[in-house]
């Protein structure tokens, strides 16, 4: 199989990428319960990134496969698993000697969604990630029977993911974009509440609009001072949930007294723990109603581009300088 293989970690992401190179080797023989997937398409997630610079929580050995997730077809399995065999499905692979920028990958059946016949292939690529992430975060705002929200980083898909749900259940969003042109599109489709945090007037405006819609959940992605802001701006007996770290600064300018007196508190989210919280029958029937929406279009991850394994600089240079336009897919 060809595969994509990063030689190096490298803080300057630019470099780290230029290291990467498409290599040949054995396909992977699958264990007992693993499952062997031929790709169609592995997106490109800030996590990926994260991962190129030694960043991230995941450190494989080197040289490595990056990727974490893709849809693709089941072409072998282990002895347990051979029920799978001709299945189209969905996959988060964090393996030590596996990725999904490649043509193949090994997993472990419990990684693996099987997807229902329509479900888009290109849609299903970018399905184990995010939209989970977004269910498992708007579910505490549900839990808080929170009227409104803060969130940051607001031209990703997690948020897009996170606005349609808050849309559904009537909760008003304050988004918050680092640039002009995000902000400008995300009014442009529609949306409300935009604040882009290089304004000179930004934290005016943040507090102004709370204390108009009294927020009392903030998703925080980026961190900084930008996540001490939105916990300052947020009602009484609140939470902010930090789920990344864009900016890769610690947060900072809480106010302590907010914390004593105002029973606000701060939380984590992590993908991979909300799901053994949840345990695997509630996460396949959450994964009954997310394919449900993805097959009748009430959710989707907006698609910028495709890269094959040869031209993937080119992609990850793209994808890099303008994050909210859209998941780049490297399709084999
Ligand atoms: N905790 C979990 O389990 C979990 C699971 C899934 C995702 N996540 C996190 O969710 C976040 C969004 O992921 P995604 O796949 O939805 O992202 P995405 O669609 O690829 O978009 C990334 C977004 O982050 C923005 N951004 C990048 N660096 C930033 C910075 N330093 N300051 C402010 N904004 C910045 C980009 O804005 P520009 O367009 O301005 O570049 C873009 O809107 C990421 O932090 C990811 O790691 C966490």
């Amino acid at each position: 199989m060809k595969s994509l293989v990063l030689p190096s970690y490298n803080k300057n992401i630019i470099r780290a990428m230029l290291g990467l190179k498409v290599q040949e080797s054995e396909l992977p023989v699958p264990n007992s319960n693993d499952v062997l997937i031929k790709i169609h398409a592995s997106p490109v997630n800030p996590s990926d990134i994260a991962f190129m610079q030694g960043t991230y929580n995941i450190v494989k050995t080197l040289p490595a496969i990056p990727g974490f997730e893709a849809s693709g077809e089941v072409i072998d399995a282990g002895i347990e698993a051979r029920s799978y065999i001709g299945k189209k499905v969905s996959c988060f692979v964090q393996d030590d000697l596996g990725g999904t920028w490649s043509d193949y990958v090994k997993a472990n059946v419990n990684d693996v969604i099987v997807l229902k016949d329509d479900m888009n292939m290109d849609q299903a690529a970018c399905f184990t990630v995010n939209p989970f992430t977004a269910y498992g975060l708007f579910d505490i705002v549900l839990l808080r029977e929170s009227k409104a929200i803060i969130q940051n980083a607001a031209g990703s898909q997690v948020a897009a993911f996170i606005r349609k749900m808050a849309q559904i259940n009537y909760t008003k969003v304050i988004n918050i974009v680092r640039k002009q042109e995000t902000a400008d599109k995300l009014l442009s489709d529609g949306i409300k509440y935009v604040l882009v945090d290089i304004d000179e007037d930004f934290v005016e405006k943040l507090t102004e609009l709370s204390l108009k819609l009294n927020p009392t959940v903030a998703f925080d992605a980026v961190g900084g001072t930008l996540a001490g802001y939105m916990f300052n701006s947020l009602d009484n007996d609140s939470e902010l949930v930090v789920y990344g770290g864009l900016s890769g600064k610690p947060i900072s300018g809480i106010n302590v007294m907010d914390v004593i007196f105002k029973n606000k508190i701060i939380s984590g989210f992590n993908l991979i723990d909300w799901k053994s919280e949840i345990g695997v029958d509630e996460f396949m029937k959450i994964s009954e109603v997310l394919q449900n929406k993805f097959i009748d279009g009430t959710y989707s991850t907006s698609v910028i581009g495709y890269s094959s394994l040869d031209d993937i600089v080119k992609g990850l240079k793209g994808y890099i300088s303008d994050m909210s336009n859209g998941k780049l897919l490297v399709k084999p």
